[in-house]
């Protein structure tokens, strides 16, 4: 203790000698109160590690690139399916001259060097050592453990910066006071391996789901796409890989109409790969790449595998993959992603940025889904709670939310299925009318546990349990709403097709045009999301927070896209 405070009074010493006073005066940017519950302190960080963090820099018209998403993205627009170029978007995005020579003088006054880590030069990364970083950001570096999983992060529960860089300058520096989520992943909860028939017909959907099952019940064409420039990402993290022989084995099975040697392509960032041996089939992998091949005939798909070497810290790749996407000419028109964590683990701030960077790919056209998450109203996964746990990236409102159903007569909201509201975004114009009624039907269910003034969350759902995959070769069934955004993905990527053959635009960012055709979707109105020693929220007639407007049908929504 007492040599670090030596350290800490050395560097103290040098730097303000060497410092431009412009940059003496600080302000306390971003602090949280208190250790997010399941965290403990385990002490100071040691001085020398070295820290890896992110500046977001302030972007030159947050609010012009989000009227310009909308403006190209609401059906009732005379720009609807406009969609912008890359550099259209990056000319809202990119910080000004001024911003990024401010910032790197600050940072080349004591002694550091950055670099730029996105397309449009919004973010940086710089390096530095615990000590240094302890006194340039006023910050108290601290190793914190989850309890649980073990699970080690260094953070700071309050920093700051230069007065004269706050707000006009720097958003946000990352990673300091957001949490790491020690259950990312919204794995996909297996049954005991089912002996399926290869024969599986609709009749048995209610027990096993199966393309069959998803194809009669929401229309879905069997008939393959054929525009080769429609592309359907699916994205992969923490070392789940997608298993090419069993896809083949899963078409085989499942969908002997096409061919069973259909493959899918690999695009990797941060260090990702795609081993194929079978000890390494990913569960989530597997499902995700057998329900987007498997249900969206002939539409090329990719795989997109993010490494470990990922450089948002504890986003373990979630702004990295958006970053990468948004570096590319064409990137993929839709990308379903089912990995999510609790929203209270990110600063406001972050997940602001996060869903600022899919505004801007869904103003280049990009459909971008998520998995709600398995727990219920305590969040992505089941947990102990007292107020309803909403799930990031859910809560954003420029992202579209899928949620879960089970069961054929009727189809019924899945237990697990997440939903509720945000308390880091308010409500989007488009879900206005929409999420006001259920407010009003639910009358004084659950008051004080959720924030009625959030971003209401799932916007779509389709079917997410006794799910049909093969793992390492053998069949067995999967739940989780790791299940839904797949299949959802599916449906728009063939919708996709069909524009792109009449000579369309993409659908692009969904939730407008979503929640101005509630009539494209089969209404699920029973079944309730439990948690937090509650009931949940019951599903209700209209969009309700498990199964958001209810489930795709086909046909409708076609026709809704002018088809
Ligand atoms: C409720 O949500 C709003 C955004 O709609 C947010 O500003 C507010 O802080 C949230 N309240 C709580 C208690 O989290």
């Amino acid at each position: 203790m007492v040599a670090l405070r030596l350290s800490l009074l050395l560097i103290s010493f040098i730097t303000t000698v060497r410092a431009n006073p412009v940059f003496r005066n600080l302000v306390v940017h971003e602090a949280r109160q208190g250790i997010p519950s399941g965290f403990l302190s385990k002490g100071p960080a040691a001085a020398d590690t070295q820290l890896n963090l992110r500046i977001a820099l302030v972007q030159s018209d947050t609010a012009g690139l989000e009227a310009a998403l909308l403006d190209v993205s609401n059906p009732s627009s005379a720009n609807y399916g406009n969609h912008l170029s890359m550099d259209e978007v990056e000319t809202f995005v990119r910080p000004s001259v001024d911003t990024v020579a401010k910032v790197n003088d600050w940072l080349a006054t004591n002694g550091l060097q950055s670099t730029t880590s996105s397309p449009a030069g919004d973010w940086l990364s710089v390096s530095m050592p615990v000590k240094q970083a302890n006194e340039l950001l006023r910050a108290d570096f601290t190793v914190f453990a989850h309890h649980e999983t073990g699970k080690q992060a260094i953070r700071t529960l309050s920093y700051s910066i230069p007065i004269v860089l706050k707000d006009t300058w720097i958003s946000s520096i990352r990673p300091l006071r957001t949490f790491p989520n020690p259950r990312k992943i919204l794995p996909v909860f297996s049954s005991p391996i089912n002996s399926v028939s290869n024969t599986a017909v609709p009749s048995s959907c209610a027990s096993v789901v199966t393309p069959a099952c998803l194809q009669a019940l929401y229309g879905i064409p069997t008939t393959k796409a054929t525009q080769s420039s429609n592309a359907l990402g699916v994205s992969g993290f923490l070392n789940q890989f997608a298993n090419q022989a069993d896809l083949t084995t899963f078409l085989k099975n499942l969908r002997p109409d096409i061919s069973s040697t259909t493959t899918f392509t690999l695009q990797t960032l941060d260090g990702g790969r795609n081993p194929q041996s079978p000890k390494q089939a990913g569960i989530e992998a597997n499902l995700d790449i057998q329900y987007t091949v498997g249900v969206a005939s002939g539409v090329p798909v990719t795989f997109i595998s993010v490494g470990d070497d990922f450089q948002d810290g504890n986003l373990e790749g979630f702004l990295d993959i958006i970053n990468f996407l948004l570096g590319e000419p064409n990137p993929p028109q839709v990308l379903t992603t089912s990995y999510g964590q609790d929203e209270r683990t990110i600063s406001s701030i972050l997940a602001k940025k996060v869903c600022n960077a899919y505004a801007q790919l869904g103003a280049r056209g990009v459909s971008i889904l998520f998995a709600s998450g398995d727990g219920g109203v305590s969040g992505s996964q089941t947990q102990s709670c007292t107020t309803f746990v909403p799930t990031f990236p859910s809560g954003c409102p420029f992202m579209t939310s899928v949620g879960a159903t089970t069961g054929i007569t009727p189809e019924t909201a899945a237990d697990f299925s997440s939903g509720g509201f945000s308390n880091i975004f308010s409500r989007p114009d488009y879900q206005i009318t929409a999420v006001s009624t259920y407010l009003i039907a639910l009358g004084g269910t659950n008051l004080g546990k959720f924030n009625r003034t959030g971003r209401g969350f799932p916007d779509v759902a389709t079917q997410g349990e006794n799910v049909e995959v093969v793992l390492g070769g053998q069949t067995e069934t999967v739940a989780g709403t790791s299940c839904s955004s797949p299949i959802f993905a599916s449906i728009i990527s063939l919708i996709n097709d069909q524009l792109f053959a009449s000579g369309k635009s993409p659908l692009g960012f969904l939730n407008p045009f979503l929640y101005a055709n509630p009539g494209a979707f089969n209404d699920i109105t029973s079944g309730n999301n439990p948690g937090c020693n509650t009931n949940g929220f019951p599903a209700k007639a209209g969009w309700d927070p498990v199964t958001g407007l209810g489930t795709p049908n086909f046909d409708k929504l076609k026709k809704a896209a002018g088809l």
